[in-house]
């Protein structure tokens, strides 16, 4: 959300930590230096959004400022900057689908046009029953795993169009769909399979490997000695 988004019209006029996130929030503020405080505005306000909803309201920054001792336009400022911080109402499900060059390359187009029709919303919209919100956001580093879309806090990678519908059907019906690669490597490993280090660690074949990595470097030194 831009700092030009108008607030929803009905924002609560206070806020405050509950007893959990308080304890919370002193254990965060103590990881940093006397002084600096100020450092541990973006924590404290990603605890502020999960415990109102999935969302900052004003009163919620005001909170903020006023624990860290800081002027409520620079928590507004970081508030602003960051798509991670919803200014207003999300639904249950917040489909973040990133768009930037990479993810652009690998299709993220058809994930996109997937989700709004899908969904039968845009980007910045939230489904009538409350469900889903639509966001478009920029890199969200997952880059070697593109095209990709974060939903709360799970990343979906890897994505085409008929496994970007799976997802959402599986949110849908109260499931919970696989996260990570929808094509089933492991993390960001070639897709292609591993190209190097394929021996099995305790393998006569990793033991062989290891053996002429150290013969290559004694006699390396023996030349360079
Ligand atoms: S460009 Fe999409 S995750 Fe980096």
């Amino acid at each position: 959300m831009s700092a030009a988004d108008k607030p929803p019209a009905n924002e609560p006029s206070s806020f405050a930590f509950n007893e959990d996130n308080l304890k919370k929030a002193a254990a965060i503020v103590s990881k940093y230096p006397e002084g600096r405080q100020a450092s541990a505005v973006m924590p404290l306000l990603d605890l502020a959004q999960r415990q109102h909803d999935g969302w900052l309201s004003r009163a919620a920054m005001d909170y903020i400022a006023d624990y860290l001792g800081m002027p409520p336009i620079r928590v507004y400022e970081v508030a602003t900057f960051y798509t991670m911080f919803n200014l207003k109402p999300v639904g249950r499900h917040h489909v973040q689908v990133c768009t930037n060059l990479a993810c652009w390359l690998r299709g993220s187009d058809d994930v996109v046009n997937v989700c709004r029709n899908k969904l039968g919303i845009g980007f910045g919209e939230t489904t009538a029953d409350g469900e889903f919100t639509l966001s478009e956001v920029e890199c969200l580093g997952a880059c070697v795993n593109a095209p990709m879309m974060q939903i709360n806090d799970d990343y979906y990678e890897d994505l085409s169009p008929e496994t970007t519908e799976a997802v959402l059907d599986d949110l849908r019906n109260g499931k919970t769909p696989k996260t990570g690669s929808q094509i089933g490597r492991c993390s960001s490993e070639p897709v292609g399979g591993l190209t190097s280090l394929t021996e099995v660690a305790g393998s006569p074949e990793a033991a062989k490997a290891t053996k002429s990595a150290k013969t290559a470097g004694r006699r390396k030194k023996e030349d360079d000695g």
